[in-house]
């Protein structure tokens, strides 16, 4: 199989991104709710998002700054608080997730545009939204900046809201029920249908019989 080798330290930032993105796939959607100082909500989708580690119960998020390299409201907010909402995305979500993407002025919450609603969080003030079937109520860890441009967040996660109908009481998922959705690249999602099992082998050492 004849393998395309590219140097990335040869490219634009917009062709590594392009690179990178669309070969890591699917990445799970984080729509970050956040309060302002004015207790504005702030609501935003980042797909640069996954869980990181359970002892302790860390996720990472990466920031991008806006093209002047000013922070975005996600970024100014949780520097402000240092307290933010990862809601997971589903298919019901999905549409409203995008229209959370609008570059609104930060005294305008995405919230309202999408047609969102919060419900009180339990440990941090951000709330978390309604409509989410699972949102993980988050403080700063440690922020790390990469230049003017990246800032890597690491949250550690103090609290979890999830439908019953999608978690139950032995914290099985119902992939049926909770129908999360992932981004692909550029305006391209994908459903998470079809699911297949593997059991995963262990070594048995034929030195022992
Ligand atoms: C599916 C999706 C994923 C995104 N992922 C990221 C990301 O990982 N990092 C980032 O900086 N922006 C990401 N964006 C863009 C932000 O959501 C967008 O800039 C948003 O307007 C920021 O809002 P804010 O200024 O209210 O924080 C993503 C957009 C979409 C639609």
């Amino acid at each position: 199989m004849t393998m395309r080798s590219i140097a990335l330290d040869t490219l634009p930032d917009d062709r590594v991104y392009k690179i990178l993105c669309s070969l890591v796939i699917p990445r799970p959607i984080a729509l970050v709710s956040s309060l302002n100082a004015e207790g504005v909500v702030n609501a935003a989708p980042f797909s640069f998002f996954n869980v990181f580690s359970e002892a302790p119960p860390l996720v990472v998020l990466g920031l991008q700054h806006k093209p002047d390299h000013s922070a975005k409201d996600t970024t100014r907010n949780i520097q402000a608080s240092g307290e933010f909402v990862v809601n997971l995305v589903d298919e019901a979500l999905a549409e409203a997730m995008n229209v959370c993407a609008t570059d609104f002025p930060a005294d305008m919450s995405e919230l309202d545009a999408a047609g969102l609603t919060t419900a009180a969080s339990t440990r941090i003030a951000p709330p978390r939204i309604a409509e989410a079937p699972a949102a993980l109520e988050c403080r700063r860890e440690v922020a790390l900046s990469f230049g003017p441009q990246r800032e890597l967040l690491i949250g550690r996660v103090l609290h979890v809201h999830v439908r019953e109908a999608v978690m139950n009481e032995r914290f099985d998922v119902d992939i049926e029920a909770y129908r999360p959705v992932g981004r692909l690249y550029g305006n391209l999602y994908t459903r998470q249908r079809d699911v297949f099992a593997m059991v995963r082998p262990t070594f048995k050492d034929p030195r022992n019989g």
